[in-house]
């Protein structure tokens, strides 16, 4: 028994709900990070360790808190990051986190490695649409494993542009699957449960985003994720694609100025939710380093950040240091677990409110007010 939605009232109750309905195995899915899960840790604490810089006496009376991806509105200046396999998480899956999306007007980036087909996906989420009378223009856009085999790549990319998806996330911070350590401690309980000897034995898959639900279709196969993909393959993929490219998963200011060099259209500052790079650091680090040695950067792509932003207040500090959007991956996808749709509307509302009384007592009413000097940075910059 879960508490009711309305009794999740911030980002963390939903991750309780989840939790006591899912399988072990699938809440593992959800939570596990690289070796140590340093990474997530950061991820999780970095957005505390910077302040606000409040003004007040403003009149903050109505507030605006909507933002646009590449030219298409948003309500909100947050979509919900990709993650594969939700059919281990949700019967539903990703066509019932795309209801959510709908019935909020929330942008959702669609993961290749998702349970049910980018078809079956977009259907779900035009189906919805349907049947609600002005609902907001919200899109989806799809996040790219690149294929190793060049033909399949272009297949993939042909598909999903028929569809309708409106950008291209490329992930580039998974060459191959980082170590996730708790998968490790079940698949070794697993292979001793049936009595098999510890080494050698496992289903895992390099290169699968989910070792748990090996019979989901739709998502990479083992060999399928490319470790050989290269900054020349933009060029090409670009050409083909022909609309907005994002590289999911800048890391530094080196490969910012790279990306903006080889004529992407954004770039998502992302350690892949603490799953991939041991220590790798948060993307609010990435975004400082980014301010200090290629400012440039910012007024010439959009600037997408994820990991960890679990408040509105979260989201809100991103915008202030130059993000155009922001990421929200497990919140949703504990809201999906405990609550199907429902949830997820619920989580929408939950980062909205959070984000619009943050901006009220800050002092905007707009977030084409924010600015840098909204916040102060100096604590985690002089660590
Ligand atoms: C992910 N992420 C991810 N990223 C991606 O590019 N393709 C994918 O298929 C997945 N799958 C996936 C599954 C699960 C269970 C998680 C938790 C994450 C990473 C995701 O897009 C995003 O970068 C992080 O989830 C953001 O961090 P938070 O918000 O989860 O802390």
């Amino acid at each position: 028994k879960i508490p009711h939605v309305s009794l999740c009232v911030s980002c963390p109750d939903f991750e309780i709900a989840a939790k006591a309905v899912l399988p072990r195995k699938s809440y593992i899915y959800a939570s596990t990070s690289a070796n140590a899960g340093l990474s997530l840790k950061g991820n999780l604490e970095d957005w505390g360790r910077i302040n606000f810089r409040p003004r007040v006496m403003r009149n903050v009376g109505d507030v605006d808190t909507r933002r646009a991806i590449f030219g298409h509105s948003s309500p909100y200046p947050f979509y919900i990051s990709p993650m594969g396999t939700l059919g281990a998480i949700h019967p539903g899956a990703e066509p019932e986190l795309a209801k959510g999306v709908v019935r909020k007007g929330c942008h959702y980036v669609v993961s290749t490695a998702s349970t049910k087909s980018s078809r079956d996906i977009m259907q779900a989420f035009v189906d919805e649409q349907k049947k609600i009378k002005d609902a907001s223009p919200t899109r989806l856009f799809f996040q790219y494993y690149m294929p190793v085999d060049r033909e399949k790549a272009l297949e993939l990319m042909r598909v999903v542009k028929k569809l309708g998806y409106k950008g291209l996330w490329i992930t580039v911070d998974t060459p191959v699957l980082g170590k996730r350590t708790a998968d490790r401690v079940l698949q070794a309980e697993e292979a001793l449960a049936v009595g098999l000897e510890e080494e050698g034995t496992s289903e895992w898959e390099a290169g699968s985003e989910n070792p748990i639900a090996p019979q989901m279709g739709g998502r990479p196969q083992r060999g399928q994720l490319s470790p050989h993909t290269t900054w020349a393959d933009l060029e090409w993929i670009r050409k083909e694609w022909g609309g907005p490219i994002v590289l999911k998963g800048i890391q530094c200011a080196d490969d910012a100025r790279l990306a903006l060099e080889y004529g992407c259209d954004g770039i998502l500052l992302s350690n892949h939710g603490g799953r991939q790079l041991h220590t790798a650091p948060s993307a609010l680090m990435t975004l400082l380093e980014i301010r200090t040695y290629c400012p440039e950067v910012l007024g010439k792509l959009e600037i997408f950040l994820d990991g960890g932003l679990r408040d509105g207040s979260d989201v809100l500090k991103a915008l202030c240091l130059g993000a155009t959007a922001v990421g929200v991956g497990r919140p949703f996808m504990y809201a999906l677990a405990a609550y199907g749709a429902q949830g997820v509307e619920r989580c929408v509302d939950v980062l909205a409110e959070e984000l619009a009384t943050g901006m009220r007592l800050l002092g905007v009413t707009s977030l084409n007010q924010v600015r840098p000097d909204m916040v102060n940075a100096q604590r985690l910059l002089n660590e």
